[in-house]
């Protein structure tokens, strides 16, 4: 109903920053994370691999092919091999010598600066990430309660139902690509049992959803934004926050800062 919508309208929406600024700046770099901080986005998104030697290592795509001047496989490369690309070149001049961060190194930087909304990508490939996802965080102290602008997220359900086992004070989060336009109010409640959010592909939200979704207690945060006018009308449809390259989007909204 109108109601609804602006009653939504006065509310914050939560932005957060899609690989980092990635509009303005090269993905998954420091230098995407440090635009979005001070663009005042809510949480920088990240994507999670583990390399070859069991380190882990931010980077969206499951090679480094479109990211970097290297070629090959996340996981068929090490630590040091990785670190040693240019994650910037490819984006502009300017960003030259951009380096592949680290998890732990992100997580130092931005604990308590920023939320961080945390993608485990393809973790099927990756046996064994989300203990050692869930043992980065222990060592820092930031699987208790209060440390509530951490989440964990994946395409892949299963994985976000282990790690939600071993983090359970942490919000976890069901990414749902086009497939899921159909979603069943029964397949809702089943991730409501262990998800705080539903984030799925934008085109697949209708005004309908959101309320399914929130009936099932969990909140909305649609991926990825790039324009103001996609912004626009997934705050009409009562979204909860976007999930954007381009953090300037929210000021906008009359719930914006
Ligand atoms: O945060 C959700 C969004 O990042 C999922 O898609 O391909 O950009 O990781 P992708
Ligand atoms: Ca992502």
């Amino acid at each position: 109903s109108e109601e609804t919508v602006s009653t939504k309208q006065q509310q914050q929406m939560v932005n957060i920053a899609h690989r980092g600024a990635s509009g303005h700046a090269p993905e998954n770099t420091m230098a995407a994370f440090q635009r979005a901080f001070e663009m005042k986005a809510d949480y920088i998104e990240i994507d999670v691999q583990m390399t070859k030697d069991g380190k882990l290592a931010i980077i969206h795509d499951t090679t480094v092919d479109r990211t970097t001047n290297g070629t090959g496989s996340v996981g068929d490369l090490t630590l040091e091999e990785l670190q040693q690309l240019d994650a910037g070149s490819w984006f502009s001049e300017e960003f030259a010598g951009e380096k592949i961060p680290t998890f732990e190194e992100v997580l130092d930087a931005y604990r308590g600066k920023i939320g961080i909304l945390i993608e485990l990508k393809s973790p099927e490939l990756y046996p064994g990430i989300e203990e050692k996802v869930a043992e980065t965080l222990m060592e820092r102290n930031m699987h208790k309660p209060n440390n509530n602008k951490i989440i964990i997220q994946s395409f892949n359900h299963e994985s976000m139902q282990r790690s939600k086992e071993l983090l359970p004070s942490i919000p976890h989060g069901v990414l749902a690509g086009l497939s899921w336009a159909d979603v069943t109010d029964e397949q809702l409640a089943q991730f409501a049992t262990y998800a705080d959010y539903y984030n799925p592909n934008m085109n697949i939200v209708t005004h309908d959803l959101v309320d399914r979704v929130h009936a099932k207690g969990m909140e909305m945060y649609p991926y990825t934004v790039r324009t103001q006018e996609q912004a626009d009308n997934l705050f009409e449809l009562g979204v909860d926050g976007i999930i954007t390259d381009f953090p300037e989007y929210v000021d906008k909204h009359p719930g914006g800062k």
